[in-house]
């Protein structure tokens, strides 16, 4: 019996389990899913409703609470096999590293969906909330690297207006590096995500501040995915996890950043081991949007491996 403790709502679900499912249904004999980004399990559980009973997922994910979740959520079959839990960041997982896990069987799908999930926005520990109150943290995996406090404590405020300006892609950046550095000299670096949200809010002009989304949202998202490297997680990714794919096997990728999706658009449009099928990224529809407002900026791309 499925225990879904996850409040995270799969994106994209339907497009993405018809696409991937698709090659499994001839397959000659018992193959895999990566699910490179388990999350709540929310695709997991579809690849599982879907996939003929001799095919199986192997979840990845670097935080190791999404996983014991996922333990929870699918007993049965991760009790037999059919589903594997691998606590690892994906763009360790090059085709040597990730061959003692698959049993001899090959890979068919690959899903990468990316960021973090709802489970993680809503927990407080993890600091990447700017509406909860927590530690200035936003590491996805409290063991790796530094934490944004510690990031900010040493980058140069050049560096740092380039970095919210290029991944938050945030129009104040150097009045927000500015105001963030001052705070420092004055030893007043704010160690919380309220009290830091409310120093960005404080460097951007009062009619910013008004907009549609929180002053902060950008400053927030471009330390998020410097601290937690994910652009060149996403490098690793193009570059070699996405070689464990055998042909006719599919992979597809959610990004929800101008950054990521170019980066995914030209490897399958560049490499000509990859066949993309969508000419356009797929977007949710209206239904969608209405149930899922995080689903607004997803992107998804697939491609096969011919
Ligand atoms: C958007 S959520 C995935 C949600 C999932 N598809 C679902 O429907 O429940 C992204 C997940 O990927 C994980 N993640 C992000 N980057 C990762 C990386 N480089 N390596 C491993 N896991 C990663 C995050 O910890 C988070 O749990």
């Amino acid at each position: 019996m499925e225990k879904n403790t996850s409040i995270h709502i799969p994106i994209l679900l339907t497009p993405i389990v018809d696409a991937l499912i698709e090659p499994f249904v001839k397959a000659p004999k018992p193959a895999w899913i990566l699910d490179l980004t388990f999350g709540g399990g929310g695709h997991t559980a579809g690849f599982l409703n879907s996939l003929p009973p001799e095919h199986g997922v192997i979840g990845v994910d670097q935080d190791e609470g999404a996983l014991v979740r996922g333990k929870a959520r699918f007993p049965e079959a991760f009790a037999s096999g059919r589903l594997k839990l691998l606590h690892a960041r994906f763009g360790d997982l090059d085709p040597e590293t990730l061959a003692p896990h698959l049993d001899g069987r090959p890979v068919l799908g690959i899903l990468a969906d990316l960021g973090f999930s709802s489970d993680q926005l809503e927990d407080p520990a993890r600091g990447i909330s700017f509406l909860r109150e927590g530690p200035l943290d936003m590491r996805l995996n409290p063991e790796l690297g530094v934490t944004a406090y510690e990031f900010l404590r040493d980058v140069t405020e050049r560096d740092l207006a380039d970095i919210i300006f290029e991944l938050g892609e945030e129009k104040y950046s150097r009045r927000v590096a500015r105001l963030i550095v001052e705070s420092r000299l004055k030893g007043e670096l704010p160690k919380t995500t309220l009290a830091f949200a409310s120093l960005v809010e404080r460097a951007v002009p009062p009619p910013a501040r008004q907009g549609r989304i929180h002053a902060a949202t950008r400053t927030f998202q471009a330390l998020r995915i410097h601290v937690n490297q994910e652009l060149q997680e996403l490098d690793h990714l193009l570059e070699s996890v996405i070689l464990n794919l055998e042909a006719p096997g599919r992979i597809a990728v959610i990004s929800f950043h101008s950054l990521e999706d170019r980066k995914v658009k030209q490897k399958f449009r560049g490499d000509e081991r990859f066949e993309e099928q969508t000419r356009k990224p797929i977007e949710a529809d209206e239904a969608e949007l209405e149930l899922n407002p995080r689903s607004r900026s997803a992107k998804l791309r697939i491609a096969t491996r011919i």
